[in-house]
């Protein structure tokens, strides 16, 4: 039987791109719109991916009834005003990380895809790289046994949007990153929102209770000043998380350190443990601990595009990644702002 046609629309030529790519690659996905403030981008998207409609406004986009579903790939503060707007059209939404700058939005968002019926997902999409998803296979199959710790890290050196990003790259383009009030936060909102995530995910979606947290910026205020640009977010964020289970989990996240760049994600269970750089399951075997390599085969590898398309076309598909996980997350990273400013653990 042929797939149900998807109509989608994509908004913000920067990360978008990267969903347009993806679209293109889904049976039976339509990519019948681009929409982007700048519209010259946006046309040349559009001819490259065959696009009929090309909008500067995307309320225009929403009213004109061209689309089924929508990416939207812009800056964080338009994130909850275009999500909340794309689901009162009846359009469903696949918003980029993080889902919102505020508490308040993500809130709202949910609540707005519950009352509209329509799908909410938020692009997590280092869950769906494919060792990652297949540790997330094995966690939901129960193979950690109790998960009590989780410790991830991505320590970037020398990556602070605006000042080491290229105004003509793909992304990162925009000096709104650095600005608290169109971003909610520096390296915490940006890379701690995929290190937090990835690590819950894996921790088998634990609670969150309470955090304790701290946030600097100490490396580059003057260069940013220097260029012009308003730089009140974080560069470095450090966080410790308590859940109802009793685990606790410890991260920290940078865009400039002076310091050996790190990326990965550990998970300790009673059963097995596990990280993800690289993907490895550990085991003990009559107490010798084993080391599994994980690998995801190509055939069973899925993006997160084509995961909210078949969640659309399948209403009782459960969709990894949806915003009211999204907006556990956002929880979290709500506490550690809030923590890192007073000085000391903050419920949640
Ligand atoms: N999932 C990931 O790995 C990943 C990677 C990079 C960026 N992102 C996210 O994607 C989003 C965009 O980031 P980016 O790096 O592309 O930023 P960017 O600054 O490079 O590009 C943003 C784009 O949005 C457009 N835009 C701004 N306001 C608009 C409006 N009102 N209507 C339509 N278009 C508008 C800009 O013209 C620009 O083309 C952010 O939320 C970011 O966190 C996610």
């Amino acid at each position: 039987m042929a797939e149900q046609t998807v109509r989608v629309g994509v908004i913000g030529t920067g990360m978008g791109r990267l969903h347009m790519e993806a679209y293109s690659k889904v049976p039976g996905v339509v990519i019948n719109a681009i929409c982007d403030i700048n519209e010259e981008e946006a046309r040349q998207f559009a001819q490259k991916y065959g696009a009929p409609h090309v909008f500067a406004d995307y309320r225009q986009m929403f009213d004109a009834g061209v689309i089924d579903a929508v990416s939207i790939a812009v800056p964080n503060y338009l994130h909850a005003p275009m999500t909340i707007a794309a689901l009162e059209a009846g359009i469903h939404v696949l918003c980029e990380k993080p889902m919102a700058t505020t508490l308040a939005d993500a809130q709202a968002m949910v609540e707005k895809a519950k009352a509209t019926g329509k799908r909410l997902m938020v692009h997590m999409n280092m869950r769906f790289r494919g060792e990652a998803f297949a540790l997330g296979r094995l966690v939901r199959q129960g193979i950690l046994g109790e998960v009590y710790y989780g410790r991830a890290s991505m320590i970037r050196r020398r990556m602070v949007p605006t000042v080491h990003f290229p105004p003509t790259g793909i992304m990162g383009r925009g000096p709104w990153f650095l600005d608290s009030e169109k971003a909610g936060g520096g390296a915490l909102m940006d890379i701690g929102v995929h290190t937090f995530d990835l690590m819950w995910w894996l921790m088998g979606q634990p609670e969150p209770v309470a955090v304790s947290a701290s946030t600097f910026r100490k490396l580059y205020e003057a260069d940013a000043a220097r260029m012009g640009v308003k730089f009140d977010v974080d560069e470095l964020a450090s966080a410790f998380v308590r859940f109802g289970s009793g685990a606790v989990a410890f991260f920290d996240v940078s865009w400039a350190a002076n310091q050996a760049p790190e990326w990965n994600v550990r998970v300790c269970g009673t059963k097995a443990g596990l990280q993800v750089n690289p993907p490895t399951l550990f085991r003990d075997n009559g107490g010798i601990l084993e080391n599994t390599a994980i690998e995801l085969p190509e055939t069973e590898q899925v993006s997160p595009q084509q995961h909210f398309i078949e969640c659309i076309r399948n209403p009782e598909k459960e969709l990894i990644s949806s915003g009211a996980e999204a907006l556990q997350v956002m929880r979290v990273l709500d506490g550690i702002r809030r923590a890192a400013a007073c000085g000391h653990e903050v419920s949640l």
